[in-house]
């Protein structure tokens, strides 16, 4: 009778994590059909997700689900495309605490692939004077030190970094009081020269 009543609760639990690892795997591949196959995107618009620190990716998330962050309207790149045209708010709607803590550890043990596109080293290489004084204390490693929790920016897409200053800058996006102290008193070269520093690291 003793052994039954410990049985029993142990199915329940086994039954319970691999159906729900099982739901995150098939979770995983509807994000994959935006974010590319293992979280490394090949779009501009996308950010690559794989690598990047869990807590960051959770927050993210939750961010997204609390419609605290700007979610732009995207399509799907692969996979079924004829599927509506939908954004981050609306995918993590119904997510729950759960799932999202399980998607930022699953991509968090991806690995980080940088993408390859064109950029000016010129530009680059003035970028590359501006963070280290400016961004380097919370980016360091040139923005590509997971252990810093502040997101992977060297080898992220041009055009999404360019999106995600836009975001900030015009107060779209929420950000650390120090990082904003630091993006307002950039000019807009400053910026682009940052971008092509980020991007040129591949
Ligand atoms: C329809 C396309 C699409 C799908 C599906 C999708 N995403 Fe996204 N995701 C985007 C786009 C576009 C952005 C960047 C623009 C924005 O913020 O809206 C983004 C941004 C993100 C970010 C922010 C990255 C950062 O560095 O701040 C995370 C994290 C993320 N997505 C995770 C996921 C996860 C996890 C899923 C699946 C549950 C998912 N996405 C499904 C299109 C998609
Ligand atoms: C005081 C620390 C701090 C400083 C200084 C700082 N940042 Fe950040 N930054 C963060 C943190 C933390 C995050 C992640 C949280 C978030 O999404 O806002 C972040 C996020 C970002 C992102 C968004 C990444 C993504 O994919 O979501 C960009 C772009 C960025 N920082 C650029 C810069 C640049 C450029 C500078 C220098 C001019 C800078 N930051 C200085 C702390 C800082």
């Amino acid at each position: 009778m003793s052994g039954f009543r410990i049985l029993l609760p142990l199915a329940a639990f086994f039954a319970f994590t691999s159906a729900s690892a099982a739901d995150i795997a098939a979770q995983m591949d509807g994000c994959n059909d935006c974010h590319g196959d293992n979280g490394v995107s090949q779009w501009g618009e996308i950010p690559t997700i794989a690598g990047i620190d869990a807590f960051g990716l959770a927050d993210a998330l939750f961010m997204y689900r609390g419609e605290e962050r700007p979610c732009a309207e995207s399509k799907y790149r692969q996979g079924d495309t004829s599927r509506a045209a939908t954004t981050m708010c609306a995918i993590t709607a119904d997510l729950s605490d759960d799932d999202i803590e399980a998607l930022g550890d699953a991509y968090s043990e991806l690995t980080f692939v940088a993408a390859v596109q064109d950029f000016d080293a010129a530009l680059a290489e003035a970028g590359a004077a501006i963070h280290k004084q400016q961004c380097d204390k919370c980016h360091s490693e040139g923005g590509s030190n997971v252990d810093d929790e502040a997101s992977i920016l060297s080898g992220q897409w041009i055009t999404y970094l360019e999106n995600s200053f836009a975001d900030y800058l015009s107060g779209a996006r929420d950000q650390d009081k120090k990082m904003k102290e630091k993006l307002a008193a950039l000019s807009a070269d400053d910026v682009t020269a940052l971008v092509h520093f980020y991007a040129s690291q591949q």
